[in-house]
């Protein structure tokens, strides 16, 4: 089994077993539209098996930054579909919201959270870094309405091309905040069970466009956004999802010599994704492949890498063939808008 071999994902064939990790880089219209940038963006990089593509919001309310994509309205709609006809590779839309991880200034409503507990950082709004907000506890009528938003977001990414759609359930966004006990701290059923409204989002969204045409993205573990991760939820969570039979379960950052690892791979029947922890700073020189390798060894099946698909549009070809690689360049690039550090890496020659 190598990274180069084809893999059926649901309906779709994937040429091989590399798969570009959803990466917000602000790069959308003020109005939440895709822009031609992006097209350009991703069809640089169809050589990957499948691309998971940005963080997109399924609601205003859930928006988290400035620039970020959206797939709430018509316009936004069609601008993505500019997006899936100009990429050769079959495309998943990462669903998002970004519940506490949100501002006023950015979106013009006050972020919903499971519970009024503000992110400990400042965030990022069209106004420069802010103090975040004390989010609003959300009704029973909140959760329903976002649970339907999500449902509805599916359906539109399938309009637009897409060939499925990613649940984001990690790195400190709404979902990872109603399974962390430090952001979620409900007296009601969403507490009791803290797994509840990510699964119901998952069905919500299994039942409008099909579950072998959905993921769901974790990061068990991650403290990013002031999450305080229980790891032991993690089992409860994945094996209750596999009952929905989706396309694939998406680890972030995983060790796969972590007992937890092997134990999500061990509840987890079906097409499972892993995204190497890699060194922060300089990816490594090989581009991530021992890594990935390591991973497939240990069971997954599809490798999941952002950086080195970031900086390396043509990653495929240069990993196949032991090619340099090109470092990302200054974080700062991947954060504000226009080509330079997005569409000016340079094909290897
Ligand atoms: C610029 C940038 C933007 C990111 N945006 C997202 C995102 O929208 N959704 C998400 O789940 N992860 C996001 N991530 C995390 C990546 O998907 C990935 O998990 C992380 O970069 C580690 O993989 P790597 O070492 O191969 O880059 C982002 C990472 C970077 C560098």
């Amino acid at each position: 089994m190598t990274l180069f071999e084809p893999f059926p994902l649901g309906p779709t064939t994937l040429t091989n077993r590399l798969v570009m990790a959803p990466m917000t880089r602000n790069r959308a219209a003020a109005d939440g539209t895709a822009t031609p940038l992006m097209a350009q963006y991703y069809a640089q990089r169809a050589t990957a098996g499948l691309i998971i593509a940005e963080a997109a919001t399924p609601s205003l309310t859930g928006r988290t930054y400035p620039n970020t994509a959206g797939i709430h309205t018509d316009a936004q709609e069609a601008a993505w579909r500019t997006v899936t006809s100009a990429v050769a590779a079959p495309m998943f839309l990462q669903l998002q919201h970004g519940g506490r991880v949100g501002h006023p200034t950015t979106s013009g409503r006050t972020p919903l959270a499971p519970s009024p507990i503000p992110l400990p950082d400042p965030i990022h709004t069209p106004a420069g870094r802010e103090p975040a907000v004390t989010p609003r506890e959300m009704t029973t009528a909140d959760i329903r309405t976002t649970i339907d938003d999500f449902a509805a977001a599916a359906t539109r990414a399938r309009s637009a091309g897409f060939a499925g759609v990613e649940v984001h359930s990690a790195n400190g966004y709404l979902l990872h905040q109603f399974l962390a006990p430090n952001t979620n701290q409900r007296t009601d059923a969403y507490g009791s069970d803290r797994s509840r409204f990510v699964l119901e989002v998952l069905d919500a969204v299994s039942d409008a466009i099909g579950p072998d045409r959905v993921g769901l993205r974790i990061s068990p573990g991650n403290t990013v956004n002031g999450i305080l991760d229980d790891e032991t939820l993690y089992p409860h969570l994945v094996r209750e999802a596999a009952r929905r039979n989706p396309a694939y379960l998406h680890i972030a950052l995983a060790v796969p010599e972590s007992p937890l690892f092997a134990q999500l791979r061990a509840a987890w029947p079906g097409t499972l994704i892993a995204n190497p922890l890699l060194p922060q700073g300089r990816i490594p020189a090989d581009g991530g492949r021992h890594a990935a390798e390591r991973l497939l060894a240990a069971g997954a099946d599809l490798i999941a890498l952002g950086r080195p698909f970031l900086a390396n549009p043509d990653l495929v070809n240069r990993l196949q063939t032991a090619a340099p690689i090109t470092q990302p360049q200054d974080r700062y690039l991947m954060y504000v808008g226009g080509p330079r550090g997005y569409t000016d890496y340079p094909t290897h020659q």
